[in-house]
Order: C-alpha cells, then sequence, then structure tokens
C-alpha cells in the first residue's frame, strides 16, 4: 500500500516526463507552463488511492491518472478565461502569459490528449465504462460551469440550487477519479458506488473551501487573487447565505455592490467582506462543509475493503477540507 505522498511523487514523475514534440510550440508551451506550476493534484492522487484498494501495481494505470489531471488542467485554462482570473497557482495564468485564444486552443488540445491518455492501456473490457464514465463527467462540467456563468446575474439563486452547480462543476471530476481508479483495481460496482458518493460529498466540502479560502485565504499562500468571486458577483454559498441572512439595510448594501459596474475593486471586496463578517456567512459556510465531510466519512465507511486501507483516503479528506491552498 502507498501513501498519498508517495503517489504525489509517482505522478509529478510522471508529469514532468511529459514531452510534447509536436509543433507549434505556441500550441504546446502553454501545456508545459500550466502543468508545471504544480497544483494539489489530488484527482490522480484519489485515482490511484482508490485502486490502491484493490490492487499495488499502481504504475499501471498512471496513464489514467495524467489524463485526469491534463483534464483539470485544461478546465482551469478556460476557466480562468471566463473568472478574468490572472493569478493561478501563484504564478500568471496563461492568458496573461500569452493571450486569450492561446488559453482556448492549447486548453482543446490539453481536452484531447486527455482523452487519449485517458483511453491508453485501459484494459479493454474497462475501456467503454471508462471511457462512458468520463465523457459524462466531462459533459456536466460544462454543465456546471454554464450555471456558475448564468448565475452570475441572478440574486435569486437558491442554495439548492448553487449545490447542484457545485456538485456539477467540481464534486463529479473526484467522484469520476475515484470510480475510474476503483473499476481498474477491480472493485464490485457497489463498492465503485461508495467510492463516487464519497467524491461527491468531499466535492462538495471541496469546492465550498474554495469557495471560502476565495475570501478568508492568505493571499502569501492561497495563489489566486483574494476576492475574484466577489468581483465576478459569483453566486457562492457565503453570496447566498449573505443575501438570505442579511437584514435590510445590509441587503440593500450588499445589492447596490452587486449592481454597480464601475468600482474600485479593493474598495468592492472589502466592503463585501465587511459585510459577510458582519452577517456571519465565514462560520455557516465551515459548518456546511463539515456536514459534507461527515457525510463522506459515511460514504467511506460503506466501502468493503478493510479499514486500515482506507486511512489514506480518510487522512486526504481531512487535509483537503482543513487546507490553506
Ligand atoms: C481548482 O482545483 C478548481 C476547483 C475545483 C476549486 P484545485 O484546487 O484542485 O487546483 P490545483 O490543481 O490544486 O491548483
Ligand atoms: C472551478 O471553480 C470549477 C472548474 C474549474 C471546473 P472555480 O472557478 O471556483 O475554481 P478556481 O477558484 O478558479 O480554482
Ligand atoms: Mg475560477
Ligand atoms: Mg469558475
Ligand atoms: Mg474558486
Amino acid at each position: 500500500m502507498f501513501t498519498s505522498a508517495e503517489l504525489l511523487d509517482k505522478i509529478n514523475a510522471c508529469l514532468s516526463d511529459l514531452k510534447f514534440s509536436r509543433s507549434p510550440e505556441g500550441l504546446y508551451a502553454p501545456v508545459t507552463y500550466v502543468l508545471s506550476l504544480g497544483g494539489k493534484r489530488i484527482r490522480p492522487v484519489l485515482m490511484l488511492l482508490a485502486y490502491n484498494l484493490y490492487k499495488e501495481d499502481v504504475e499501471s494505470i498512471l496513464s489514467q491518472a495524467v489524463g485526469i489531471e491534463m483534464y483539470h488542467n485544461y478546465t482551469l485554462l478556460h476557466d480562468d478565461l471566463m473568472d478574468k482570473a490572472d493569478r493561478r497557482r501563484g504564478k500568471p495564468t496563461v492568458h496573461k502569459v500569452w493571450d486569450e485564444n492561446t488559453a482556448i486552443l492549447s486548453g482543446d488540445a490539453m481536452l484531447v490528449l486527455a482523452y487519449r491518455y485517458m483511453a491508453e492501456g485501459c484494459p479493454s473490457h474497462l475501456l467503454r465504462p471508462v471511457m462512458d464514465l468520463f465523457g459524462q463527467t466531462a459533459l456536466e462540467i460544462c454543465e456546471g460551469q454554464q450555471f456558475d456563468m448564468e448565475f452570475e446575474t441572478r440574486n435569486d439563486v437558491s442554495e439548492a440550487e448553487y449545490l447542484e452547480m457545485i456538485r456539477l462543476k467540481t464534486s463529479v471530476l473526484l467522484a469520476a477519479s475515484l470510480k475510474v481508479g476503483a473499476l481498474l483495481g477491480g472493485a464490485s460496482q457497489e463498492d465503485a458506488g461508495h467510492l463516487y458518493d464519497f467524491g461527491i460529498n468531499l466535492g462538495l466540502a471541496f469546492q465550498l473551501k474554495d469557495d471560502w479560502l476565495d475570501v478568508y485565504g492568505d493571499p502569501k499562500v492561497f495563489g489566486k487573487n483574494i476576492g475574484g468571486d466577489i468581483l465576478c458577483n459569483k453566486k457562492t454559498y457565503l453570496l447566498i447565505q449573505a443575501l438570505e441572512q442579511a437584514s435590510d439595510a445590509q441587503r440593500k448594501e450588499l445589492v447596490r455592490w452587486l449592481a454597480t459596474d464601475s468600482f474600485d475593486p479593493a474598495e468592492k471586496i472589502a466592503a463585501v467582506t465587511r459585510l459577510y463578517d458582519a452577517i456571519g456567512v465565514g462560520a455557516l459556510c465551515e459548518d456546511k462543509i463539515q456536514a459534507y465531510t461527515r457525510l463522506a466519512e459515511e460514504n467511506l465507511r460503506k466501502v468493503g475493503v478493510d479499514a486500515t486501507r482506507k486511512l489514506e483516503l480518510e487522512k486526504l479528506l481531512e487535509t483537503l477540507v482543513s487546507r490553506s491552498v
């Protein structure tokens, strides 16, 4: 059995060995750039941990692990364009170093490469289920990202709509990473289902924490600009709760900031954060993170392997929900 740290080393070694010998250089340089910036690599680690519940030869699915990380990084290139984000993993985003068209096209190339790596070396009897799950997941992420954008211009997004949006844009990829690992490891359909559900609840806690960090993270370590969600009027859990729990005067001020097109960014971030503090939505978000963490633990308990084999997944869940990056 491997620890998360050992699996991370294997994944990073594999990613840094990738060479793109095709031209033009302008298409592939951003791929190498974004993959070299690090990141937590949680999706491939989850995949290998799930596989390792059943089998030891994790090297045999490194191509699928690379595929899932390649896919995730593609979503980041397009997400940063959509979110007008100019910093990621502590470095300028691809559309800032190059330009918007490059971020679109290099992202497209990464999506295609992701499919290739996902299929490469996949045992023939598992090729269909793995690629079907991957395709379904990729489509759901587009749906989640579209909801995320549409919600920017709405002030009546409900908590249920928000949770469905983050299930689609974030949770399903974590869930699919685990399920692909489980299927390749020969898990029963039942276990694969429990691991998928574990990924869904972990993903909800993970995105809630991402939203929380976007406001309350430490700018020195977060790697993304603090307050980006506030500037885009993203309907995060914090904003939805703030709109719901605010006094009349607080709601009026909040809605005024949401409606103003011309503002000083730092001023808007400071004002909305003050409202969040006064309304107490940070603590509500933290409670919600805990609730989904407990649900994820329950899902993991149902997986039919020895409890000691599941310790690494249990530890990773705790690490991810208490992270600062
Ligand atoms: C960022 O994902 C996008 C979200 C779903 C919040 P990560 O937080 O996993 O980003 P990296 O890969 O570690 O940089
Ligand atoms: C991430 O949502 C979802 C995807 C990338 C698919 P965010 O927009 O919150 O992610 P960050 O904060 O930019 O990493
Ligand atoms: Mg974003
Ligand atoms: Mg986004
Ligand atoms: Mg975010």
